[in-house]
């Protein structure tokens, strides 16, 4: 066991107009506090924030900015960037903070706010996280990017626009039993269908929405975890790994290498195997992108992960419960906050308080969060 988290908060996500990046991570920070009435807020050794752009709010600081809102100024405060897993990373600072013996209570906060800018700044600032030379210069976007993952997949795998479009009717159905959900409306397959092309075959209900959000999670050192909860969970591994940044130097752009590297060390650092998850916050950022994570996760063989949610088996009480929380495609997805939502989500089931959503048997849990079209991946493996 690496590390133990006791508590977890996180604001509603969406359009959460008026409110900036210090309302809404003071959001998921009071109702993580709440949740550990034992812990002074002087206890919190150090702070570590994942945030995805500058651009949005014209603001690099947002170590000194949260640190302030928390009041935990002078405490060391540190932004940690990687596009949209910044929050996972800014969790995976926190944890060997802890495990090398420098802190014993340190937060992790990951926020985001987008909905301010325009669809077109929001693309241009995501834009990036790409490669420079050929793809941000020739106009690629993030849809763009994963559509040609997805074109690949079908033609190579067989995978159908159907097996897309099922992903964003099971994440949509969970998020209608997420109340913090930012799309909370159930659709159909034929809904999907028929929206609008984003960047074919991807369209507007493949795609995760624009959001606004922040979640938060302290760790400990596992030896002290009882003394503030007595349902903390606990970091069994992790794993970090990174590819090439354009699509056009990758072997196989149908296979999430970086993901399935960050997913064995995990594995490996626990001692088990995929066969023992039950519960997964996957990054689908596009619909494809679970697939494809599913896959690296081990949930499947290689090229079969469409088969998966064909058959139902990741539905939320199947197999494998991917993206209980409605994932970014409907929980939504507010970059540097999505990696510490999800950990909110597994925080929540593992300790049976997930509500209408509520999955059997939780006993253990993975995290996958992505920054860049899989260039950076970050996965935490949990038990309870
Ligand atoms: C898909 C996308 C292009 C749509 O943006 P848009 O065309 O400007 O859409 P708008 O914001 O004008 O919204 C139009 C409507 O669609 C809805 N909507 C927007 N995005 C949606 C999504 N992804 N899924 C479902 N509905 C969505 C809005 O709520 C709005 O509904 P309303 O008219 O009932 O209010 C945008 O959400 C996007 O770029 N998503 C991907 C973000 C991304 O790349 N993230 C990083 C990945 S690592």
């Amino acid at each position: 066991m690496l590390a133990s988290i006791i508590s977890s908060g996180m604001s509603k996500i969406g359009r959460r107009d008026d409110l900036g990046s210090r309302e809404l991570f003071a959001e998921a920070f009071t109702e993580c506090m709440e949740k550990v009435p034992n812990v002074d807020r002087k206890d919190i050794d150090a702070i570590y924030v994942g945030s995805q752009s500058e651009i949005y709010e014209r603001q690099i600081m947002y170590g000194n900015l949260i640190a302030e809102t928390a009041g935990l100024l002078p405490k060391p405060a540190i932004r940690v960037e990687g596009c949209a897993a910044a929050g996972a990373i800014a969790l995976r600072s926190a944890i060997i903070d802890v495990m090398s013996g420098l802190h014993d209570i340190v937060l992790a906060v990951g926020v985001e706010k987008m909905t301010a800018q325009s669809t077109e700044v929001v693309t241009d600032a995501l834009m990036e996280a790409s490669e420079p030379t050929l793809e941000q210069s020739n106009g690629l976007t993030f849809p763009s990017i994963y559509a040609m993952m997805a074109m690949y997949h079908m033609h190579k795998y067989g995978s159908q626009v159907e097996d897309f479009a099922r992903v964003a009717v099971k994440n949509h159905h969970n998020g209608s039993l997420n109340p913090k959900a930012h799309l909370q409306k159930q659709i159909t397959v034929q809904d999907v269908l028929n929206s609008k092309i984003v960047a074919s075959p991807l369209k507007l209900f493949d795609c995760s929405p624009i959001s606004d959000g922040a979640a938060v999670a302290v760790v400990t050192k596992k030896e002290i975890a009882r003394k503030y909860t007595d349902t903390p969970i606990h970091v069994l591994g992790m794993g970090c790994a990174t590819d090439t940044l354009g699509l056009y130097s990758r072997n196989d752009i149908s296979w999430p290498n970086a993901a399935y590297l960050a997913c064995s060390d995990a594995y490996q650092m626990a001692g088990i195997d995929a066969s023992k998850i039950r519960i997964a916050e996957l990054h689908d950022a596009f619909t494809i992108n679970e697939i494809l994570l599913c896959e690296a996760a081990g949930f499947s063989d290689r090229g079969k992960g469409h088969l998966l949610v064909r058959n139902g088996d990741t539905s939320l009480n199947g197999k494998i419960s991917v993206n209980p929380s409605g994932g970014l495609k409907a929980r939504g997805h507010p970059t540097g906050a999505t990696g510490l939502a999800q950990v909110y989500e597994i925080f929540l089931q593992m300790r049976n308080e997930a509500g209408k959503r509520q999955v059997d048997n939780s006993d253990y849990a993975l995290a996958v969060n992505e920054g860049g079209s899989d260039a950076v991946v970050v996965s935490h493996l949990f038990d309870r």
